[in-house]
C-alpha cells in the first residue's frame, strides 16, 4: 500500500471495547509467545494450556507454525525476511484476539532476537515470552517429523539449529526446559505464573 492509499484509511471506533469484552469473559487479553526450536515442545505445551485454561472457563486461541504456514503463511519460507514476515503477520493476527479479550498462544520458532522484541513492544505490556528450551542432542533424538535427519543430510537450507541460528531469549517471562520437565510440569509453571501475576483485579476467576 502506497503512503496516499493509507491516508484514505481511517480506523473505526468499535461500540463495544476491549475493557467490555474482558469484561463479558472475566479475564484480560494477552499474548503468550512460545518460542524455541523445532521439537521442543512449544505447541504440545500450548495445547496443554490451553486445555486447562478451557477447564477454568477461559476463551483462548492457539496459533502455530506449522498450520499458520498451510494458510495465512503459506507463500513465506525460512529466509531471514521470510521469517521476520511470519512473526509480522502472526502478531498483527495475535493482536486482533488479544484487543477482542482473548488469551492467545503463539508456538512459533521465531528465532530472531530483534522479530521477537519488536512483537513485544508493539503488544506493550499483554506479552509474555516463554522460552521452550531443550538441548540439540534431545531435539534431534525426537525428531517426531525426520526433519533434523533430512536438515543433517543437507536436503533442507536455512534450517534452525544447524544451518541457521536460533537466538535465544536473554530475559524471557519463563523459561521450561522439556528436557527436564514433562508437559504437566511446564503447565503447571505456567498457570503459577498466571496466577501471580493476573490473579488479582483482572482475572478474576483464575
Ligand atoms: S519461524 O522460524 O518462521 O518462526 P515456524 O515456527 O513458522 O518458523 O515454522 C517452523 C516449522 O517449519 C518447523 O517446526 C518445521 O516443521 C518446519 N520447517 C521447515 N523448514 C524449516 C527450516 N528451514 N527451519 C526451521 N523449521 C523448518
Amino acid at each position: 500500500m502506497t503512503e496516499s492509499q493509507a491516508a484514505n484509511i481511517t480506523f473505526h471506533r468499535p461500540h463495544v471495547s476491549r475493557q467490555d469484552k474482558e469484561r463479558l469473559l472475566g479475564q484480560k487479553g494477552m499474548l503468550l509467545w512460545f518460542t524455541g526450536m523445532s521439537a521442543a515442545g512449544k505447541s504440545t505445551i500450548a495445547h496443554a494450556l490451553e486445555s486447562e485454561l478451557f477447564s477454568r472457563g477461559r476463551m483462548t486461541v492457539v496459533l502455530d507454525g506449522d498450520n499458520v504456514r498451510h494458510g495465512l503463511n503459506k507463500d513465506l519460507g525460512f529466509s531471514k525476511a521470510d521469517r521476520e514476515e511470519n512473526i509480522r503477520r502472526i502478531s498483527e493476527v495475535a493482536k486482533l484476539f488479544v484487543e477482542n479479550g482473548l488469551i492467545v498462544m503463539t508456538a512459533f520458532i521465531s528465532p530472531y532476537l530483534a522479530d521477537r522484541d519488536r512483537v513485544r513492544s508493539y503488544m506493550g505490556g499483554d506479552f509474555v515470552e516463554i522460552y521452550v528450551k531443550c538441548p540439540m542432542e534431545e531435539l534431534e533424538r525426537r525428531d517426531p517429523k525426520g526433519i533434523y535427519k533430512k536438515a543433517r543430510a543437507g536436503a533442507i537450507d536455512d534450517f534452525t539449529g544447524i544451518t541457521a541460528p536460533y537466538e535465544e531469549p536473554p530475559c524471557p517471562e519463563l523459561t521450561l526446559d522439556t528436557s527436564l520437565m514433562p508437559v504437566r510440569e511446564c503447565v503447571k509453571g505456567l498457570m503459577n505464573y498466571l496466577d501471580s501475576h493476573y490473579n488479582r483485579a483482572d482475572m478474576v476467576k483464575l
